[in-house]
């Protein structure tokens, strides 16, 4: 499974950590984030990891920024995205199982590496319910069939 991740200059040493983590449980992982401490706009890196998503370059998303909000707002703004910012591991849990988001935000200035961690584990491990979830989902990305 290929795991895109994305971030701006707040979460270029967390994005490090996740990456390797990544890494380390055999994921592939595809780096749309900055490298660099140099500040940068968030909104550019949560539309790569969207479109990385959506394209089917990558299978799932994570994309992180010193909140996670603005971030996952951009991600938010591309079709088919269903971005969720989760700050513990139960949210991010239910973030799959109910919601079926496709890309993962938190915040490098909010959450520590090893909760960071967990989180991503949680999420990654969890599975869509499907039933009365999908109808929901459908309903969700039915509003941006409205306004596209
Ligand atoms: C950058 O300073 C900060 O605004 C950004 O990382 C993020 O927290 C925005 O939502």
């Amino acid at each position: 499974m290929r795991i895109a991740i994305g971030n701006d200059h707040s979460a270029v040493e967390l994005k490090n950590i996740i990456k390797e983590h990544l890494e380390s449980r055999g994921f592939e992982v595809l780096n749309l984030g900055t490298d660099g401490p140099e500040s940068c706009d968030y909104p550019m890196y949560g539309e790569k990891v969207g479109r990385a998503v959506v394209t089917g370059e990558a299978d799932l998303g994570i994309a992180i920024c010193g909140t996670g909000l603005g971030i996952s707002l951009a991600a938010n703004k591309v079709r088919g995205v269903r971005a969720c910012v989760c700050s513990e591991p139960y949210t991010a849990r239910l973030s799959r199982q109910h919601n079926n988001a496709n890309v993962l935000c938190f915040g490098a200035r909010v959450v520590g590496s090893e909760l960071a961690k967990m989180i991503v584990d949680e999420w990654l491990d969890a599975e869509f319910a499907g039933g009365r979830h999908q109808r929901r989902v459908d309903m969700i990305m039915a509003i941006e069939e409205k306004d596209a």
